[in-house]
């Protein structure tokens, strides 16, 4: 996951009946990171979702039944079987182990490949992957993108069938060396304390690479032959944006496959674990956008003896004044999907606090129920987060000399924009809340490449543009609902066929609840919304972990419970044979 994605779930642990109000918020949001989709019908209370087997009598949040193999009932079971021994336990743990044992860090600011030596140390990962999932390299075709991207193909018997993309990455956040001495078990050592496995990438997201690989290895070995390709496509910088690996990736699965080639594409992003006493998965289905906005300021320079009331340092100030004091509108709507989420947990949920769900209720039918959630969770930057556009003034410059005027001023402006958005909405509003401010220090001011205003003597310019490299548009909803989901659908069913059977529960079983949601940041699948309209990102890691929030992603003690780690070889298992089975 990249780093804003710590947002998302910093609070990994089970919620209980009674706490403060800030710490059962936090609990929710862990969860939430939320959608809701806009093109259905909304429809109140009891009503039926077209599509859903099983929607729930009383609830927004409507459910589908587990789904299992049918045509490979078989070897579902077998594999079900083999997953549950110590032998193949023991397996697992030296597949995530050994690959965590591969040092593979990204850093900020890497050249191109064949530049940059460091991205070198992708060879070994690879010779460990050849060794260790010898059935997957001679069964799948391998081709590398720009050298280091992993892209395999199983090929399935029906090429009309669209293949299913699964992705994940290789690369790991860096250990800063000062932070070494943190780990309670060294950050490349892949340890197993008998119940978790420690180290850089174990959860974040060499857990998600082996996880696959594990699940293609027992089922090669076990002879399944797919029917619908399989395709694997695993970038080598999520962690640093993606623009070497994710992105070569994606023209190359556009130029070989073609636009909405595929059925559905699953990559890392959401995970499960209990919220009020019910266990809720996550699915992305959303992700906010972004922009860096630089703001400048140039303005004539001279000796410091003989200041101007305003250098373009006390001009930029103004300027960053202004947009602290003008936020983005934060605002709950039923399109919001911390909505939908709530849905779910008032819907679902065993221990949800009482004005909660009752101000969840009553927001199906009245906007007063809207505005009493936002009182309840808006105080939490968290969830304010998730629905409106943020901004946050992240970095400043100017100024060389105490006795130099300075010539120039500029600040970055990070902003993650609201779903319901875009990044002209975004460029617009700093226009507007910064245009009177311009004006009041006679400036020339330009956005975007527009000419905003020009004054006849004007003391100096204010100029906006996009910083760095890129802005991206909130990324298109994947339906959730309707004749359009039933990639949601299957998606769902498995989740609950997965965490139905790691549990050894009945097949009926319907104890764990998926909800549309939404990480706080980007993953790879920002280059893949070509690819399809049903992006997931979801891996069904298990949240829930014991030693630290989030299992330690980005920061000391990484770890995963061995157990969440076969859960989730299951969860892949289930999602091929489904994904083989169905007329998607
Ligand atoms: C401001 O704009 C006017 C009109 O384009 C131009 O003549 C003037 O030189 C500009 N002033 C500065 C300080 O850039």
């Amino acid at each position: 996951m990249t780093k804003e994605k710590d947002a998302q779930a910093p609070f990994a642990e089970n919620a209980k009946p009674q706490r403060s109000r800030s710490r059962y918020l936090y609990t929710l949001l862990l969860l939430v990171p939320v959608h809701a989709w806009v093109n259905h019908q909304w429809t109140p209370f009891g009503a039926h979702r077209g599509g859903n087997k099983c929607a729930s009598s009383n609830s927004l949040c409507a459910q589908v039944d587990a789904l299992y193999p049918t045509k490979n009932t078989g070897l579902w079971d077998e594999v079900g079987d083999i997953v549950g021994t110590e032998t193949f336990k023991s397996k697992a743990i030296e597949w995530l182990a050994g690959a965590v044992r591969v040092p593979t860090e990204s850093y900020d600011g890497m050249d191109p490949v064949g530049v940059d030596p460091r991205w070198d140390a992708f060879g070994p990962f690879h010779d460990y992957l050849l060794g260790a999932f010898p059935q997957v390299h001679a069964t799948l075709q391998l081709e590398k993108v720009n050298t280091w991207g992993l892209l395999y193909e199983w090929t399935g018997s029906d090429a009309s069938l669209k293949p299913l993309l699964l992705a994940g990455h290789q690369d790991v956040v860096p250990v800063h060396p000062n932070t070494v001495s943190e780990w309670v078990h060294p950050p490349y050592s892949g340890y197993y304390d008998g119940e978790l496995i420690w180290g850089r990438g174990s959860s974040d997201d060499k857990s998600g690479v082996i996880g696959i690989l594990s699940a293609l290895e027992t089922l090669i070995l076990k002879g399944f032959q797919p029917t619908r390709s399989i395709v694997l496509a695993f970038g080598f910088d999520e962690e640093i944006s993606g623009t070497h690996g994710a992105a070569f990736l994606a023209s190359r699965l556009l130029e070989k496959y073609g636009q909405n080639a595929f059925a559905l594409v699953v990559d890392e992003g959401g995970g499960f674990t209990e919220v009020y006493g019910t266990p809720v998965a996550t699915p992305g289905t959303a992700e906010k956008g972004y922009i860096d906005i630089k703001v400048a300021v140039a303005a004539p320079g001279g000796h410091s003896s003989v200041p101007p009331a305003h250098t373009s340092i006390g001009i930029l100030s103004s300027l960053l004044v202004a947009i602290e004091a003008n936020p983005y509108e934060l605002k709950l709507t039923r399109e919001d999907i911390l909505y939908e989420t709530l849905q779910c947990y008032a819907a679902h949920g065993k221990t949800v606090p009482p004005e909660l769900r009752k101000a969840v209720k009553k927001a199906a039918h009245s906007d007063k129920g809207l505005r009493a959630i936002e009182d309840i969770l808006f105080t939490e930057l968290a969830y304010a987060s998730l629905v409106k556009t943020t901004q946050a003034i992240d970095l400043i410059d100017g100024g060389v000399k105490t006795n130099a005027l300075p010539e120039q001023a500029a600040a970055v402006v990070n902003h993650r924009i609201s779903t319901r958005s875009s990044v002209k909405e975004t460029q617009d509003h700093i226009t507007t809340t910064l245009a009177p401010v311009a004006a009041s220090f006679s400036l020339n001011f330009t956005a975007f490449g527009d000419v905003i205003a020009s004054v006849p003597n004007a003391k100096g310019t204010l100029d906006l543009s996009p910083a760095f490299s890129h802005s991206l548009e909130p990324a298109p909803r994947t339906p959730t609902a309707g004749e359009d989901a039933d990639a949601y659908r299957l998606l769902s069913g498995t989740i609950k066929a997965a965490f139905n059977a790691h549990r050894g529960y009945d097949v009926d079983t319907q104890e764990i609840v998926v909800s549309p949601g939404m990480p706080t940041g980007n993953t790879d699948t920002k280059y893949y919304w070509g690819l399809s309209p049903n992006i997931f990102r979801y891996n069904h890691k298990n949240s829930g972990n014991k030693v630290n929030r989030l299992g330690g992603a980005h920061t000391t003690n990484e770890n995963i419970e061995v157990d969440a780690f076969l859960e989730m070889i299951r969860f892949f298992v289930a999602l091929v044979l489904n994904a083989d089975e169905s007329e998607l």
